[in-house]
């Protein structure tokens, strides 16, 4: 069989307020996991944390990383729950773990953000590498330190900023990950794109075929471009304060949209796209944006894929939605909108009505 040339490895270093640390990024990486978390000195004891889906899809070649029994837990999002986090503890108390254990998560968001919130959490702190195996987790949940689980009444309220010791990201692992849910990352990739790099939005259209091909050589400078994006934001406000902000982008309408269905119909990723569409059509009624640029954002996310339909959508609950997002402050809303492809304005002043429109023009109801 015939290898085309992987491209060189990638390291980045996320300079964290609270700690520092790498983010690999090479074909394979996940196979010689133990090796690169003994050189990120995780403690010795590791216990790996992943779902029965993932650990039945690549289980075999993690199975050198930990000599523990894994602790697997469900990681459809109605399972980021108290409870779910709780059955990790339970494993790590069966096997008497102390202080000087570790976390391996193995998985997509769910399981990166249920575990890291474990490991945030047992004995008030231990130690986590995070090995995301989603596109979405790779670009994007595994880097940053955010960790947490849902409420019966809302997405993300229980938490904490816990900074894992080091992210590896192998793109091999994409390979299994059924195309909806990559394209639904490659969405996020598309938002770093258009808030911090014009090169990286023409290269994700340049390559959509061998990027939705999997190959690593496609996949290796756009992830890298993403997680250095993510991780320049993170370094300078590690807490969403202020620059954070800007990952916003596309999330106002995107929450929304997933709020008001229910989170069933959309894929986050999908909904974000939306919401970049919507936050572009107002920039471009400001006059903020070129028509060129928001012409080549449309043509772009078509040329993607299909998008779950919005005309039987009410454009009034999206604004209801919106407003008890909090996003509202006196009438406006804070708004990440695009001046071109590559850079962002935060807006004040966007009010209710100026969203209502952009979404009509996007054929809601
Ligand atoms: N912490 C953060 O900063 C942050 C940022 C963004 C999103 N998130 C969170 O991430 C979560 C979404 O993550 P996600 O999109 O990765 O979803 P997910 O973790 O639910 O994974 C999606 C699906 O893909 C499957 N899967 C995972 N890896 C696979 C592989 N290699 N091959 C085949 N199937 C695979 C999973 O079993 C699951 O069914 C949300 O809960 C969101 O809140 C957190
Ligand atoms: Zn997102």
């Amino acid at each position: 069989m015939r290898h085309s040339a992987s491209p060189a490895p990638v390291r980045l270093t996320v300079r964290a307020a609270s700690s520092l640390y790498t983010v690999e990024i090479a074909a394979g990486l996940s196979r010689t996991l133990a090796a690169t978390l003994d050189t990120a000195k995780l403690p010795p004891r590791r216990f790996i944390v992943s779902s029965p889906t993932v650990w039945r899809l690549h289980g075999e070649r993690f199975r050198t990383a930990s000599a523990e029994e894994p602790i697997l837990i469900p990681d459809g999002e109605r399972f980021k729950t108290l409870a779910t986090a709780g059955r990790v503890y339970d494993g790590l108390v069966k096997a008497q773990a102390d202080r000087g254990c570790a976390l391996i998560a193995i998985g997509g968001g769910v399981i990166g953000d249920m575990a890291g919130f474990a490991a945030a959490t047992f004995l008030r702190g231990i130690p986590v590498a995070q090995v995301p195996t989603t596109l979405l987790a790779q670009v994007d949940s595994a880097i940053g330190g955010k960790t947490g689980v849902n409420h019966p009444l809302g997405k993300n309220l229980i938490g904490a900023y816990h900074q894992p010791s080091v992210v590896i990201v192998d793109p091999e692992l994409l390979a299994t990950l059924p195309r909806r849910e990559f394209r639904a990352g490659l969405y996020e990739v598309v938002k770093y794109g258009v808030i911090a790099s014009r090169r990286l939005f023409e290269r994700i259209d340049a390559e959509l075929t061998p990027l939705f091909a999997r190959e690593s050589a496609s996949l290796i400078p756009v992830i890298a471009e993403s997680c250095g994006i993510k991780a320049r934001v993170v370094a300078e406000d590690e807490r969403e304060s202020g620059p954070r902000r800007v990952l916003n982008f596309g999330h106002t309408a995107g929450h929304a949209l997933e709020a008001i269905t229910r989170y069933r119909r959309f894929r986050h990723g999908e909904a974000v796209a939306y919401g970049m569409l919507a936050a572009a059509e107002i920039a471009f009624a400001r006059g903020v944006l070129p028509a060129a640029d928001l012409d080549a954002l449309r043509a772009l996310i078509v040329k993607m894929g299909p998008l779950p339909p919005i005309a039987d959508l009410e454009t009034s609950q999206v604004l209801e939605a919106v407003a008890r997002d909090k996003k509202i402050v006196e009438g406006t809303l804070h708004y990440v909108l695009p001046a071109a492809i590559g850079r962002t304005i935060i807006a004040a002043d966007v009010t209710g009505g100026e969203l209502g429109e952009a979404l009509r023009r996007m054929g809601l109801r």
